[in-house]
């Protein structure tokens, strides 16, 4: 399975802050703001990755991740020079993708808790999974209306009338007739290639899954300054009560046994002594038993 992170926009919505960084490189608390995506696919067992953001901003990526060997990653790079939707990432990574199948995420959305996650990327074989969250705000998201059997009936982008609560978040799964898909495709009246456009060609084949997201599962986007500062809130709250990170790549790699404990240690020695360094410390002390 590839990974795609779209990371790319104006973030204008965050404006003056995206002034010189870019959206998912601000703070969410302790750490940059794409380390929760790219966790997030890391956890899933995702070690091919294709990071998409504008040609200004891919320097400061590359500065942050480098080519993800040293987290276990191999990391490609690729420019949305302007953004015309989060489909377009599909045509931008073609040859990335290859024959795989591919999951993408976007760059501003953070998941924390349970494992539906997890049992979505286990189960997958073809076709399409997406996941239902619900919101009290469905008319700022893809929608999704899903049955008493759990299959979904319907889906819209940012309905006027919206016939369930469930939100689409940022996070799909597909086969690898996502590429064709997205090709025949027309822009969406906002010029857009619309995501909900390729989940609605998959749930017309009768290809489209859908996992809900249970109580207490938290979904974030920090695209907003409100939404920046209550994913801050919620990372500083968790991680503070349980003295356990969210959005710790490193980590991650080492739990997916993507790297060993010498190499962890080893990007431990390269971090400057700061909690995030000591936190690592801990996990390496813990792996050795001590
Ligand atoms: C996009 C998608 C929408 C999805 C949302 C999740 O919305 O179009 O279907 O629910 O991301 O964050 P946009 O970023 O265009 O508001």
């Amino acid at each position: 399975m590839k990974g795609i992170i779209l990371a790319g926009g104006a973030g204008s919505r965050l404006y003056p802050l995206t002034r010189v960084a870019s959206k998912q490189l601000q703070p969410v608390y302790d750490k940059p703001m794409v380390y929760y995506p790219l966790t997030t696919l890391i956890e899933n067992g995702v070690r091919e990755l294709c990071l998409i953001s504008t040609p200004q901003d891919i320097p400061r990526f590359q500065q942050l991740l480098g080519d993800g060997r040293r987290m276990g990653l191999e990391i490609d790079y690729r420019e949305q020079a302007k953004p015309e939707g989060i489909a377009q990432a599909f045509l931008i990574a073609e040859s990335f993708i290859g024959k795989d199948p591919v999951t993408l995420i976007l760059g501003d959305n953070l998941f924390s808790g349970g494992d539906t996650i997890q049992k979505a990327f286990d189960e997958f074989t073809t076709g399409a999974a997406i996941f239902g969250y619900h919101v009290h705000d469905p008319e700022r998201y893809g929608i999704v209306e899903i049955g008493l059997d759990g299959k979904a009936i319907s889906i819209e982008e940012k309905p006027k009338k919206p016939k369930s609560d469930y939100a689409v978040p940022g996070l799909y799964i597909y086969d690898n007739q996502v590429v064709g898909i997205t090709k025949a495709l027309q822009p969406s009246p906002r010029g857009e290639l619309e995501i909900t456009d390729v989940n609605q060609a998959y749930l017309t084949q009768g290809q489209l899954k859908v996992y809900k997201f249970g109580r207490g599962f938290a979904w974030l986007d920090a695209g907003t300054s409100s939404s920046l500062s209550d994913s801050s809130a919620y990372v500083r709250t968790i991680e503070q009560r349980q003295g356990i990170k969210i959005g710790c790549p490193e980590e991650a790699a080492f739990k997916r046994r993507f790297i060993d404990v010498h190499q962890l240690e080893e990007l431990v020695r390269e971090m400057p002594r700061c909690e995030y360094s000591e936190y690592l410390s801990g996990v390496v002390q813990e792996a050795r038993g001590k």
